[in-house]
């Protein structure tokens, strides 16, 4: 299949300040010339904070190694564990359709994708949960057929397994990721035939499935609404309580059409599906009721703070909070649910404040800048 620039971008990528200390983290792991290197954990990161791969993400990623914007757009395009597309919002099922997994029922899980998902791969649900994809083989072939969704493996899957699976993560769930048929790893059905002193003192799955479900950040979300984890000033300890309430159907359009929609409708006036936050970034809720907050003609003596540093903040959009009078993180921090209103009305992507918690990560590096905010990411304090 041709993998393809989707065709509708967004303006601008930044990372989110603890994913710029991760990614420059990385880059320091490589020789001096050699930070080309880096191109894959950096495209992955891009990714889990963005849901796929945007173009301006691809550039950035390039702006950073000193790469050539075309060589890293090869490596995005090469692997499929790089989406250029949107994708669900819960989740991309990505199901291997090779020798094994094909003789074992993998058409008969790409047939329930196209009942219940959409009937085109790479097409989001109507509902805006999920995408699917049939992908090469994973490397799982004794449990097929198997499914990778997020980063985990989901095996010896049958049509009733994996509708009950799709099922679960629609209601906000997270399944065990591993053999859905009671196999503890990949050993005999009838069970193990040898090395059997190794079956004792085992952990309850395997140690794949164990790792994944200790760490418990099986199903990544997309835009941090869903996984917490992803959204780096809730802190490390913080939990979503509840998952967010299901989006609106959006008649099997994408993500970002969705939110073209959105753009066009009245304000909404409820606040998110709550959020346990620590005290620190809580956020406030928003009424709707526009209020202008306080502004400056000017940038403080001591020059403008990097508003870039903000998640979805690139040169662009800070250029027009800029001129909007908008030059430092402790003005963002001050932002209540009508300032926010207010604001939000100014710039052309409706939403994004609250969704990228601007106010919340603009507290922080109100704080102590980018270098606090690396130390505190460094001692696990935020995350
Ligand atoms: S054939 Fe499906 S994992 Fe190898």
């Amino acid at each position: 299949m041709l993998r393809r620039l989707y065709h509708e971008q967004p303006e601008s990528f930044a990372y989110t300040p603890a994913n710029q200390a991760w990614a420059e983290g990385q880059i320091s792991k490589y020789p001096e010339g050699r930070q080309a290197s880096a191109v894959i954990p950096l495209l992955w990161r891009a990714q889990e904070q963005e849901g796929w791969l945007t173009k301006p993400a691809i550039e950035h990623v390039a702006d950073m190694l000193g790469m050539a914007d075309i060589r890293v757009l090869e490596v995005a395009s090469f692997y499929f564990m790089f989406q250029l597309q949107p994708v669900g919002s819960v989740a991309h099922i990505q199901i291997c359709g090779t020798t094994s997994c094909m003789i074992c029922g993998a058409e008969d899980l790409i047939a329930v994708c196209r009942e219940k998902i959409a009937d085109k791969p790479h097409v989001v649900s109507a509902d805006g949960k999920f995408s699917w994809e049939e992908v090469e083989c994973l490397g799982s072939c004794t449990n097929a057929p198997m499914a990778q969704i997020g980063k985990d493996y989901y095996e010896d899957l049958t049509t009733e397994s994996f509708t009950k699976l799709l099922e679960g993560l629609a209601a906000g769930k997270v399944p065990t990721p591993g053999p859905q048929n009671g196999r503890y790893a990949s050993e005999p059905l009838s069970g193990l035939t040898s090395l059997k002193e190794y079956d004792s003192g085992k952990t309850q799955y395997n140690a794949s499935a164990q790792l994944a479900t200790d760490i418990g950040d099986t199903i990544k979300r997309i835009d941090g609404t869903e996984v917490p984890l992803l959204t780096p000033w809730l802190g490390k300890n913080a939990t979503s309580g509840k998952a967010s309430p299901p989006k609106p159907a959006a008649s099997g359009k994408p993500a970002n059409q969705q939110k073209a929609a959105k753009k066009a409708a009245p304000k909404k006036t409820a606040a998110k599906a709550p959020v346990k936050t620590t005290k620190a970034a809580a956020a406030p809720a928003a009424t709707g009721t526009a209020k202008k907050p306080r502004t400056m003609k000017a940038a403080r003596k001591s020059g403008a703070d990097d508003l870039k540093q903000l998640k979805g903040v690139g040169p662009k959009l800070e250029g027009v909070l800029n001129g909007l009078g908008f030059w430092h993180f402790d003005q963002i921090a001050k932002w209540g649910a009508d300032e926010i209103a207010w604001v939000d009305d100014q710039l052309s992507f409706k939403g994004r404040i609250e969704r990228d918690g601007w106010v919340e990560q603009a507290k922080v590096l109100a704080e102590g800048g980018q270098t606090a905010f690396s130390k505190k990411v460094k001692k696990g304090e935020v995350y």
